[in-house]
């Protein structure tokens, strides 16, 4: 295998990501996104537009030092003077300096925004590289709406700004527009037809308006492009950027076919997308690729047996590449045996076959009412049965109605020790006390009820309740009981109740 391509990552969550509608960011918070950046190992940060606000031009100094040597930072200027002057005074303390210049390319940006002909569209890019020239030796030029812009007066544009000195020319699909195939067509009539192109790099930036900016610029680097400008999470105007860490890692896995790599640190993503989206509060979707909450979660049974038999079977990347850690097998009513004996034996436990049929039965039932079922919910499935295993009563139905104005009661059958159905029905001050009334009705045993705690066992609303009562004997002796359930109402008949048989079997 050869050595490849190496495609400079222009990170710009600090200036298109924070474009965001509800993005916006203070220099606090953009200086730790930029100190995660040089984590990442990004080649070039585009820390801000400098003339846009005083908070701007700060962050681009403030980046500017934190930098140093160890990525290029950029600012982002239009074609005009006065912001150029502005973005190379915020650049002073750079290390390594980019000014990044540019105007609009399409006939509706040139004739409904600039008002300007081509010509004159020409002129302006010309001398606004030559401006910033003046400042630093490393100027990029944006072609802007390149992906809507006629090819040959792209090229004639891109020429006259290569001429006139820019290191790098970024072609951006402003709007998102166009189709991988034929944006790799546009870069590919730029390298042949642009003198000089290969002493440039040619950038690509694209959006994401029909769900294509990771393929686009993928295209544009399987056509000559050498920079990638993207975003952690995809942030960015409108339908947002190229994610950084989606083409990143689609480069990594088609590093042949595309002669290409970059200098990335992978497993920084999972912690960069977190702390963009806490600092900017714009939520990843959960099946976002490489850093959502289901990136590397399998739910579905023949899924899980696969992925518990060969990891690669239904997944592409180790999630310790990307610091996802493992991973995740979601215990849900569609997941079979072998997922939850797997999961079983990573918690300690392992059962025999018909144990293990019990329990998945016990399983599938509480998977039922719940979206997932968690390691603590598995561990209360395994306390239930063991407490239910050879007690002297065992609640087989408990019903209740209460509410305001009614007379809390509550019928309860419970299966006695001769294996016999025995219901009571009894009232109560509250629901609870008519169970317990229930109870003592049919399990006549003198004790008095001294502590009732009731605690979710995980999360959410259909948590499981686990209730813990403790009950004292005729000699004075305690005795704990527990319950657990998706209904707290059973979660005490059953507490109650494995408090009992434990002072009965304890006496016997
Ligand atoms: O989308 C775009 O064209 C831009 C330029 C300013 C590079 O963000
Ligand atoms: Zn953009």
């Amino acid at each position: 295998m050869g050595a490849t391509r190496k495609i400079d990552i222009f990170d710009t969550t600090l200036r298109d990501g924070e474009q965001s509608p509800g993005a916006s960011m203070n220099t606090e918070e953009k200086l730790v996104i930029a100190r995660q950046l040089l984590r990442l190992n990004v080649d070039i940060i585009e820390a801000g537009f400098p003339i846009s606000s005083p908070g701007d031009f700060e962050s681009v100094r403030r980046i500017s030092e934190l930098a140093g040597y160890d990525a290029c930072v950029a600012a982002l200027t239009r074609a005009v003077e006065k912001d150029i002057v502005v973005a190379a005074d915020a650049l002073k303390y750079a290390k390594r300096p980019r000014i990044h210049t540019g105007i609009g390319v399409s006939e509706s940006h040139m004739r409904d925004k600039l008002h300007l002909t081509p010509d004159e569209t020409v002129e302006r890019g010309v001398a606004a590289v030559k401006c910033a020239k003046r400042y630093v030796d490393d100027v990029q030029f944006y072609a802007e709406d390149a992906g809507r812009s006629d090819y040959d007066f792209l090229a004639r544009m891109i020429q006259a700004v290569v001429d006139a000195g820019a290191t790098v020319v970024n072609i951006p699909d402003t709007t998102g527009y166009s189709l991988p195939e034929e944006f790799g067509r546009r870069i590919k009539h730029l390298m042949d037809n642009v003198r000089g192109i290969e002493d440039v790099t040619i950038a690509v930036h694209c959006h994401n308006d029909l769900g294509m900016a990771t393929a686009l610029a993928l295209a544009g680097v399987a056509n000559g492009a050498r920079q990638i400008e993207c975003t952690v999470n995809g942030l960015g105007e409108r339908a947002g950027n190229t994610a950084m860490e989606e083409v990143v890692m689609a480069i990594r896995m088609h590093e042949q076919e595309l002669d290409a790599h970059t200098d990335i640190n992978t497993r920084e993503f999972t912690k960069a997308s977190r702390l963009v989206s806490t600092i900017t509060g714009m939520n990843v979707q959960a099946n976002k690729a490489i850093v959502g909450a289901n990136a590397f979660a399998h739910s579905s049974g023949i899924h899980q047996d696969g992925v518990l038999k060969r990891r690669d079977t239904y997944e592409i990347i180790d999630p310790a590449d990307v610091g996802a850690g493992e991973s995740r097998i979601v215990l849900t009513a569609r997941s079979g045996h072998a997922a939850l004996k797997h999961r079983l034996e990573e918690l300690g436990y392992s059962f025999d076959a018909e144990k293990l049929d019990e329990l998945y039965e016990a399983f599938l039932n509480l998977a039922d009412k719940k979206k997932e079922v968690y390691d603590e919910d598995l561990e209360s499935l395994v306390n239930e049965r063991d407490r239910e295993d050879g007690a002297l009563y065992a609640l087989e139905s408990v019903q209740v109605s209460c509410g305001s104005p009614l007379k809390p009661t509550a019928t309860l059958t419970v299966r006695d020790p001769e294996g016999q159905l025995v219901t009571a029905c009894e009232w109560g001050t509250g629901p609870v006390d008519a169970v317990y009334k229930a109870v003592d009705s049919i399990v006549r045993v003198d004790n008095d009820l001294t502590e009732f705690s009731v605690q979710s066992v995980t999360r959410g609303i259909d948590a499981l309740g686990e209730v813990t009562v403790r009950v004292k004997a005729a000699d004075g002796e305690m005795h704990t009981g527990r319950g657990a359930d998706g209904d707290i109402i059973v979660s005490s008949a059953k507490a109650y109740l494995n408090a009992l048989n434990r002072l009965m079997a304890g006496k016997r």
